[in-house]
């Protein structure tokens, strides 16, 4: 079944690759991809990283893309409307779960990245610059039961009224303002650190593969990584391509939202690790890194306070246009199966996250002893979430792309049925990567794992 008749398109190739690129930045390359490339051995995980992103990643989100863009439905209806086998309902609901997870967590986070433009704004960091004192002021905010739903609530209203305004006048217009804006910030903030004195060793760190702390489980955590961080497996590739026009190249966009995408990754890493090797600070400080470890360096460096307000407006940025799409999959499939209209399903959805992400943001202080499998509400959701569900999701999407679409659907939506001028040895390479590649490539690092 197409919705056809009353549904938004992205206006052109151009504003749905900004969308795409919009929600694949976020959290997952400032606030994860800088932690998880200093806990993990540097520039080996991030070598790892970029080739599981073009040979696996990249060609789940061709599978997604063509599911989308094919059937014209929200996530739940896709992969029905284009076979009559009951079996890949089951896709649907790992993209449902995902996205439920993580926008709850997502909205925490974003909600403490407000928090610190905030503290920015103020200049609190360089007035109380000693790392312990920012490592209890993050603590301590984290922990409170009220102040962190404060900002949970303002994150999770604006992600509500953008995505309340639509495909168009909504998600579009404002990923095609902030993405562009996005890319100058995090070059500003790169070039000033890696102009300090000292940051040669932060790009030897990022640039200079040590092998020697490189096991299964980093490899793992990469993959998992880059699922989170072009958001697969969670539907929102689907939705989004479910927007796109017929004529739109499927290899052109994908291809450049993962180059966008893993680019701003490495730019992350520019501005934040040289910075860090610069003041003699451990790059393995996990989650607290772009919270309590880079205003420690935001209130040591020249123009440190400036850097910091960029450095968390990009942040904020770039959290709002990865929710939007979170929140748009929930939204479609609300307005679509439901029929409710757009602005009840965003007030609905507004109180489901809310209370969801209430409970994550309790489990850091009040909550924090209620454990499923031994973590707390918070680490369960983004633990399952990226390394379960959107692993699963969208493992199953590139079979059921390459195996029960087929490669004849598949060559004809990546030459949009001849049309578009696609070498053939690429059309063959992306078909063999659909096929085999991403779905053995994901199984054997599921397994070895
Ligand atoms: N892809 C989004 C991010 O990386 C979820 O933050």
């Amino acid at each position: 079944m197409k919705n056809t008749d009353s549904r938004e398109n992205f206006s052109g190739s151009i504003a749905a690759v900004l969308a795409l690129a919009g929600s694949a930045v976020g959290l997952g390359n400032l606030w994860r991809f800088p932690y998880l490339v200093g806990e993990n051995g540097g520039a080996a995980f991030i070598l790892i990283y970029i080739i599981l992103a073009i040979t696996i990643c990249l060609p789940v989100m061709m599978g997604e893309f063509i599911v989308g863009k094919r059937s014209q439905s929200n996530v739940f209806r896709a992969y029905t409307s284009l076979t009559s086998s009951g079996f890949w309902r089951i896709i649907p609901v790992f993209s449902i779960f995902s996205v439920i997870l993580v926008l709850s967590f997502y909205s925490v986070v974003g909600g403490w990245g407000v928090e610190y433009l905030v503290k920015s704004l103020t200049f609190s960091f360089t007035r109380n610059g000693a790392q312990s004192e920012l490592g209890s002021m993050f603590s301590d905010f984290v922990s409170n039961p009220y102040k962190p739903l404060v900002f949970h609530t303002l994150f999770l209203g604006m992600t509500a009224a953008i995505v309340a305004f639509g495909i168009k006048k909504g998600i579009e217009k404002f990923s095609e303002v902030m993405m562009p804006t996005l890319f100058i910030l995090i070059i500003i903030i790169a070039i000033r650190s890696i102009t300090i004195p000292g940051a040669n060793q932060g790009l030897k760190y990022l640039f200079l593969p040590d092998f020697s702390k490189v096991d299964s489980s980093v490899i793992m955590k990469a993959l998992g990584q880059a699922f989170f961080s072009l958001s697969l497996g969670c539907g929102t590739v689907v939705t989004y391509a479910s927007y796109v026009k017929k004529e739109t190249n499927i290899i052109r966009c994908t291809g450049t939202t993962a180059l966008f995408d893993t680019g701003f990754a490495v730019l992350a890493g520019c501005a934040i690790m040289p910075a860090v090797f610069a003041f003699g600070i451990n790059p393995s400080e996990g989650p607290g890194l772009v919270f309590v470890t880079l205003p420690h360096i935001f209130s040591q460096m020249p123009v440190g306070g400036l850097i910091a307000i960029i450095f968390f407006f990009a942040l904020l940025i770039a959290a709002l246009t990865s929710s939007i799409s979170l929140l748009e999959v929930v939204i479609t499939f609300l307005t679509e199966e439901l029929k409710i209209s757009r602005t009840k399903a965003v007030i609905l959805s507004f109180f489901l996250f809310w209370i969801l992400g209430a409970l994550c943001s309790l489990s850091q202080g009040v909550l924090s002893d209620l454990k499923i499998f031994g973590m707390n509400i918070f680490d369960f959701m983004d633990y399952v979430s990226a390394n379960i569900l959107m692993l699963s999701g969208g493992l199953l999407t590139v079979i059921f792309a390459g195996w029960v679409l087929g490669p004849k659907i598949i060559r004809e939506e990546l030459t949009n049925n001849g049309s578009l001028k696609v070498p053939l040895w690429l059309v063959n390479t992306m078909l063999f990567c659909i096929r085999f590649i991403a779905p053995v490539g994901v199984l054997a690092i599921l397994i070895f794992s």
